[in-house]
């Protein structure tokens, strides 16, 4: 079994990187992000207010969440339907992040992740794996890379979606979206004490990944 956990803000190249590494390692590529998009999703989509813990709490027994893998695709499936990019959408990004700060999110959400990475090899992706869904990981990254890199990245990858995004706006919205996720009581989005910390400002995936199966060689 091999369990690589990478985590890091919004636009730090994780989920390129981690699905080139489970190529890389022919094992499956788990985006965590998705999970909370979905609950985010549901909760927009039902008119319910974000920040409302106990409103969230009384519709979470109604979402059933599946993920299916087709090749290194992650597909997510709420109710029997397959959500597609619906919940890559910038206001999704927004309840996304609001809705994780809630504790009984964070706990609907957290044995199904626990099991996967018990179930299969992973390369998993989110903001707590390293310190809170596989805290024993093969390995751990903290991914990073500078503001302006993050934001221009998301802003070129919603436009390759068709999406009318204007790279101040993402930046804006990027910026509030991480200073959530670091300071929530739950769960922050930091490094474990034992993760390596990796700027990808500069480097191509290629090296990135050359990188990670090199310190996990290392480490095995
Ligand atoms: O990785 P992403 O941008 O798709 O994540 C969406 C939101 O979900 C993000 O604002 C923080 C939250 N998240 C989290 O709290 N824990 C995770 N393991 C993954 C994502």
């Amino acid at each position: 079994m091999i369990r690589i956990a990478i985590d890091g803000p919004s636009g730090s190249g994780k989920s390129t990187l981690a699905k080139a590494v489970a190529r890389e390692l022919g094992i499956i590529y788990v985006d965590t992000g998705a999970l909370y998009r979905t609950v985010g999703y549901y909760v927009y989509s039902n008119g319910i207010d974000p920040q409302c813990e106990d409103a969230i709490a009384k519709v979470l027994p109604e979402i059933n969440i599946e993920l299916k893998y087709e090749g290194e695709t992650q597909r997510v499936i709420l109710n029997g339907e397959d959500l597609g990019d619906k919940i890559r959408m910038p206001e999704m990004s927004m309840y996304a992040s609001a809705v994780s700060s809630k504790p009984v999110v964070r706990a609907f959400l957290l044995e199904m992740q626990k099991s996967l990475a018990r179930a299969h090899s992973v390369v998993m992706d989110g903001r707590d794996i390293g310190t809170v869904i596989i805290p024993d990981a093969d390995l751990k990254i903290f991914l990073t890379a500078s503001n302006e890199t993050r934001a221009m990245r998301r802003t070129l990858e919603l436009q390759e979606k068709g999406v009318d995004a204007k790279y101040e706006d993402v930046l804006a919205d990027m910026i509030e979206r991480d200073k959530n996720d670091k300071n929530r009581n739950i769960a922050p989005a930091v490094p474990a004490d034992d993760a390596i910390i990796f700027d990808n400002s500069v480097m191509t995936v290629e090296e990135s990944v050359k990188e990670i199966v090199r310190l996990l060689n290392e480490r095995k």
